[in-house]
């Protein structure tokens, strides 16, 4: 089985939405993959994604209400083969908890499955407006159909 981590900062927006997009479509798909998200901060923990971030995913018939936001942890290095950051900051802080090669090399910023090597943030919605979530979800649907074929050709295992 393989074992993806969403991460972003609070794991109660872009995250969970990258999640339950990828959620949704590994069970359509049928495939043996196991997704989960964190944040790398802890201010939200135990809390269900932010309701616009819900409202946007129903909006596109993607549900997340059932996620709970928690830190993102060192235990996680071991728990999931690739974990995609949602922006550098989020990155960073990934990396700094690494301690093996092995570990660092799980780690990947989620746009650069669309922008190769581009480095590109998926932008942080929380202070922004309805149209600010749409673009979060737009991102994260295509980056996870470019991991969906990833999974499906062997390039992810
Ligand atoms: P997320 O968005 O990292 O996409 O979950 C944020 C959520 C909360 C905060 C910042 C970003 N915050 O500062 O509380």
């Amino acid at each position: 089985m393989t074992r993806i981590l969403m991460v972003c900062l609070g794991n109660i927006c872009r995250s969970p939405m990258a999640d339950g997009l990828l959620r949704r479509k590994v069970k359509e798909e049928n495939l043996n993959v196991f997704v989960d998200s964190a944040g790398t901060a802890n201010y939200h923990v135990g809390k269900r994604p932010d309701k616009r971030m819900c409202d946007t995913a129903k909006q596109n018939l993607t549900s997340i209400d059932e996620l709970r936001a928690r830190q993102f942890t060192v235990e996680d290095f071991n728990s999931f083969d690739k974990i995609y950051a949602m922006d550098e900051e989020n990155y960073k802080n990934i990396l700094r908890l690494a301690k093996t090669q092995s570990d660092t090399q799980k780690v990947e910023l989620i746009l650069n499955e669309l922008y190769l090597n581009e480095n590109r943030g998926v932008p942080d919605p929380y202070y922004g407006t309805e149209a600010d979530f749409q673009e979060v979800y737009t991102l994260l649907d295509h980056a996870t159909d470019v991991v969906i074929s990833k999974i499906k050709n062997g390039t992810i295992r």
